[in-house]
């Protein structure tokens, strides 16, 4: 008898380490997910790549609009809700120099385990916010912190939405975002044509974030790459 729950409790546990492990990688994939389609990437021969920067608006927005300027090249922002309400100039600013504007959830909470109608209304109040500060058509979604499971993917794929995720994040590692130089080397390094790019330099902590994106771009462009908004590098796509 004794044996017998011995083998019940080891098969429980091991099915809860399945659980948890399985869990974990669905969250976290760039790649993959149960509903819908995700977009780490898209297949193309053609030296396209696009830039995009999450979080935000905040005061560094002209900072970045003028660098972006300065280089001739438009990019791809996924704005937090709440931000928007602080700074709404600065959306405006973004959609109106013809950026890319999309939705990066209200309140930039990770959109796991949490119910439903917190997931839809999170997204529907910061694509209305979008809205007031001049976006049209179709409105990209990217998830915080790229997580995910069930129900986001689900909502998303029934509204016919895409999850936009990137194959290059430069600064989302402790020693390369701590100098611009290395920010712009890695990203040179893992680059390929029809890669999206992640940088994070709306906040005061990513000066460096902010010095690297004159540098990643002459450096890309010095290979023959051109710069595309998340829209126009899908529509590039070869992909069947
Ligand atoms: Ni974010």
């Amino acid at each position: 008898m004794k044996k017998k729950i011995g083998i019940v409790s080891l098969v429980t546990v091991l099915l809860l380490v399945i659980y948890c492990v399985t869990t974990y990688k669905l969250m976290n994939s760039r790649t993959y997910q149960v509903f819908g389609e995700i977009v780490p990437r898209v297949e193309t021969t053609q030296k396209v790549v696009a830039l995009t920067f999450d979080d935000g608006p905040t005061e560094y927005t002209d900072e970045l609009l003028k660098e972006l300027d300065d280089a001739g090249v438009k990019a791809t922002f996924f704005l937090i809700g709440n931000e928007i309400e602080k700074h709404p100039d600065e959306a405006k600013k973004l959609v109106q120099a013809g950026h890319e504007v999309g939705n990066h959830t209200y309140s930039h909470n990770r959109m796991v385990f949490k119910s439903p109608s917190y997931i839809s209304t999170e997204i529907e109040k910061t694509d209305a916010l979008l809205r007031d500060a001049g976006v049209q058509g179709e409105i990209l979604f990217r998830p915080p912190n790229g997580k995910k499971l069930l129900y986001l993917p689900y909502y998303l794929s029934q509204h016919e939405r895409k999850t936009i995720m990137w194959d290059v994040e430069p600064d989302s590692f402790d020693d390369i975002a701590s100098r611009a130089d290395k920010i712009v080397d890695y990203t040179v390094q893992h680059v390929q044509p029809g890669s999206i790019i992640l940088l994070h330099a709306m906040y005061d902590s990513r000066q460096e974030s902010r010095k690297a994106v004159p540098g990643i771009i002459s450096a890309l462009k010095a290979q023959g790459y051109e710069f595309k908004t998340v829209s126009e590098l899908q529509n590039i796509s070869t992909k069947p």
